[in-house]
């Protein structure tokens, strides 16, 4: 830990680490959502959960991405361990899974093998809005399969993912045909920007040696300007990539799924073949897009890293980039549900037992609500009304010597009291009540779309 002393002669405090950002508390209804929209598309088009290492050795990148890439060549946290492995944190997951698909024989599994993931990601980007130097990522694979209904399934499942969020994007896509097929592109297109080369940015004079197809995705403006006319890769891909494509569109078609056919569509990574796509936010045209989430066909990937042919799609979505434009749409996120009752308790001994009887009726089923460090029943009851709870169960110290305990209906201020012993059985009967009148209120309210900050604290 830094403790260099300041100017001041304070211990200079350790700070967040550039690029880096704290989830906090007050986003998590965002998460959560995010989380179980993820986890229900997972399960509706079978998909199950894989988690791989954030630490991986590095030419599995270098490999799998490409070195000539703007992540391998200047974005990978790198170092050499104490055993003298070059290990990194790593930039993406496709790499990571078609690992564990090689290296756990999941190509004895019925094919394909369908996966999904979540969890960090890390680049050492130039820190600015929605780009992070960790951020995180969901991930859809699909593995040991060339068809090209998978390559829809996924894109589908992406559109969903935005579409149960209520937000509107658009979806590009493009062919990036075989790798014969790009090698052929890669030339005619060399052939062009060197006919342009005084406009190039410095990047993309280096780029332009080492690999075109990188110029056509720089964001510089003379370069985007330049893209526009460049040579389209369509008019390179053999008659199985254009197939292929023609097949995808055809489902994609079938299924009224609206997108955009977009030649400049390359993807930062070297591993893809035929199918690409990004999703942007649907926004006024000529604003500045950045991605959303990202993917395509990449058949060759697995004996790059020295498996046996294995075709595979796939994509991914950066979530706070959904965070950021969930903010500011302000679209409703729906907040953790109500709890049934607040447990509130009066002295030492009542305490005790409130403690336990919070187990007992979370094991019996009931979400409790509880402010067990506030002393004053005042105060108790007020948390409970601020969190629009129905029912307040009283424990004070006649009750413990009686054996009962108070109900207390929190809309009438009336109070009741029950056999401690008959507390479940009490509680069971109106929450169910408290329940079903709750459901009647979620389908009314449904369509007026509530404000954000009615929300979000
Ligand atoms: P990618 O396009 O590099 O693809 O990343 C996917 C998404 O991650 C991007 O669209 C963006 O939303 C988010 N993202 C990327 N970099 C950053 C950053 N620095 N800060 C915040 N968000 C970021 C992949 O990673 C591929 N593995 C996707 C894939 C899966 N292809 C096939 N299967």
């Amino acid at each position: 830990m830094n403790k260099k002393p300041s100017s001041k002669g304070k211990i200079n405090q350790p700070r967040l680490v550039r690029g880096m950002k704290d989830i906090l508390p007050s986003e998590s209804n965002y998460w959560e959502h995010i989380r179980k929209v993820t986890e229900r598309l997972a399960q509706d088009h079978g998909f199950s959960f894989a988690a791989t290492p954030i630490l991986e050795d590095k030419n599995l990148f270098v490999r799998s991405i490409g070195e000539t890439t703007d992540i391998v060549e200047k974005e990978m946290f790198s170092f050499v361990d104490q055993g003298g492995d070059t290990l990194v944190l790593r930039p993406e997951n496709t790499a990571s899974i078609v690992r564990a698909y090689i290296e756990h024989g999941w190509v004895n599994l019925p094919q394909p093998v369908k996966v999904w993931y979540w969890g960090s990601m890390f680049r050492r980007e130039r820190p600015q809005a929605g780009r992070y130097r960790e951020f995180h990522q969901f991930g859809f694979e699909t593995l040991g399969d060339g068809q090209p209904v998978n390559d829809a399934q996924l894109i589908m499942l992406a559109y969903n993912f935005f579409l149960d969020l209520k937000l509107d994007v658009s979806l590009q896509i493009n062919s990036l045909g075989t790798k014969e097929s790009r090698e052929k592109y890669k030339k005619v297109l060399a052939e062009y920007y060197k006919s342009h080369k005084r406009k190039l940015c410095d990047d993309c004079k280096k780029r332009l040696l080492k690999n075109p197809l990188r110029l056509l995705d720089c964001k510089e403006e003379q370069c985007a300007e330049l893209a526009i006319d460049a040579p389209q890769i369509i008019d390179y891909l053999s008659e199985e990539d254009t197939h292929h494509f023609t097949q995808v569109l055809e489902y994609l078609d079938e299924l009224e799924l609206p997108y955009s056919l977009n030649p400049r569509i390359m993807r930062g990574l070297d591993y893809y073949s035929r199918t690409a796509f990004e999703i942007w936010p649907n926004e006024e045209p000529g604003a500045r897009q950045s991605a959303l989430g990202g993917g395509g066909r990449y058949d060759g990937l697995a004996e790059l890293l020295g498996g046996r042919p294995t075709p595979a799609a796939g994509f991914a979505v950066g979530i706070e980039r959904v965070i950021a434009l969930l903010r500011e749409r302000q679209v409703y996120i729906p907040g953790p549900d109500t709890p049934d009752i607040f447990l509130a308790q009066l002295g030492d001994a009542s305490r005790r037992r409130a403690l336990k009887l919070f187990d007992e009726l979370r094991l019996a089923g009931f979400t409790v609500a509880e402010s067990f460090s506030k002393d004053s029943i005042k105060q108790q009851l007020e948390v409970a009304n601020r969190l629009n709870i129905s029912i307040t169960l009283i424990l004070g110290q006649k009750e413990i010597i009686d054996g009962t305990i108070l109900f207390r209906d929190m809309e009438s201020g009336t109070q009741e009291v029950v056999n401690y012993d008959k507390v479940i059985q009490e509680l069971s009967k109106r929450i169910d009540k408290v329940r079903n009148h709750n459901d009647i209120k979620i389908t009314r309210s449904e369509n007026p779309i509530p404000r954000e900050d009615e929300n979000n604290e």
